[in-house]
């Protein structure tokens, strides 16, 4: 399959053939069964948006330096360690078009290489004198655990709203494209002032991501990774809170009920979601992040015109548009 370079990608791409030398270097290890693990994961690479946005931003920002590279590898290695720990409290089997690292190697083995992947990128930093970036990094996959684990909670309960819904997609998913773009400024030679709109951008770019990653989950498109699942696991997103918040009472208990008690059945997941579909769910988180993406794109305005920040605004479009 000959893939298309997108056009947000093009002012980096020389920087993203270097990166992809890098981090598979930054995964190296001597131990067999890990580094077999490291090249399945090399191979089934995702979409690698986290490391574009950073080396974008830094050229929108300053310069593009060798801090860069870290900051970018650093950011994957998480990423990259998330969803794979992802996929074991999730219980996915698939995951970029290829079986998960938990359902080849079953969960202990995902457990402790989502672990090596993260000590792989603290060391990074740790060993470079990357502590700025590391601090922001960090925070990320903080906020990360706690967004996970309120999403965990709010899974028992069935009674999120959308404040707590928008609280747990900043938390889980945007804190982190906060981090693409706040590293990309801290390692371009920003100022402090600029690093933090451009985190402030990039937590806007992150809600609107995750918004329509949630939406993938209502549609039959083939994404790579399993679909309707978030019903199964009692995820209740934006389609669905709005659904139930403009349902009659009565019809929201019945939803409510079966969410809790037949949340494995095909037949019921389907049904809720054609509630939902019929609830103009779907419409209204595309209305959101819509928001979402505007107040992003007001933020990179503020930035001096460049190629880089062209491709920026392009990368933004692809978050709304993008088909995976
Ligand atoms: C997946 O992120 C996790 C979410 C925040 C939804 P991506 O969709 O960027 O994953 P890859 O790296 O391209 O597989
Ligand atoms: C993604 O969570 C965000 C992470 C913290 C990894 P999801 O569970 O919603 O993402 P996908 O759909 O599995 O990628
Ligand atoms: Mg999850
Ligand atoms: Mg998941």
């Amino acid at each position: 399959m000959s893939k298309k370079v997108k056009d947000f990608q093009i002012p980096v791409q020389e920087q993203m053939l270097i990166f992809e030398k890098k981090f598979r270097e930054h995964m190296r290890t001597d131990v067999a069964l890990l580094d077999r693990i490291m090249s399945y994961i090399v191979k089934s690479k995702g979409k690698q948006m986290r490391p574009i946005l950073v080396f974008l931003t830094a050229g929108a920002t300053g310069q593009i330096e060798d801090q860069t590279y870290r900051g970018a590898s650093l950011i994957e290695l998480l990423h990259t360690a998330t969803l794979v720990h992802d996929d074991v409290v999730d219980d996915a089997d698939y995951r970029r078009g290829f079986f998960s690292i938990k359902a080849l190697w079953k969960n202990k083995t995902a457990v402790l290489v989502g672990d090596y992947l993260l000590s792989r990128g603290l060391l990074l930093a740790v060993d470079n004198g990357d502590h700025e970036l590391l601090r922001h990094v960090s925070t990320a996959v903080k906020e990360m655990s706690e967004g996970e684990l309120m999403q965990i909670e709010k899974a028992r309960r069935l009674d999120i709203t959308e404040e707590v819904y928008f609280e747990i997609i900043r938390q889980k998913t945007a804190t982190l494209i906060a981090a693409c773009t706040a590293v990309g400024a801290a390692s371009s030679g920003a100022s402090e002032e600029v690093i933090k709109k451009m985190h402030k951008m990039g937590e806007k770019i992150g809600i609107a991501f995750q918004i329509k990653d949630d939406l993938f989950d209502y549609g039959t498109d083939e994404i790579g990774k399993p679909l309707g699942i978030d019903i199964k696991e009692k995820k209740m997103t934006l389609p669905l809170i709005y659904a139930l918040n403009n349902a009659k009472w009565l019809k929201k208990k019945e939803v409510i009920f079966k969410i809790r008690t037949q949340n494995t059945n095909q037949k019921v997941v389907r049904e809720i979601i054609e509630f939902v579909k019929s609830s103009g769910g779907l419409e209204y988180a595309e209305e959101k992040m819509h928001e979402y993406i505007k107040e992003g794109r007001a933020i990179l305005d503020e930035l001096p015109d460049s190629e880089y920040k062209t491709a920026l605004h392009q990368l933004i479009s692809y978050v709304v548009e993008r088909k995976k």
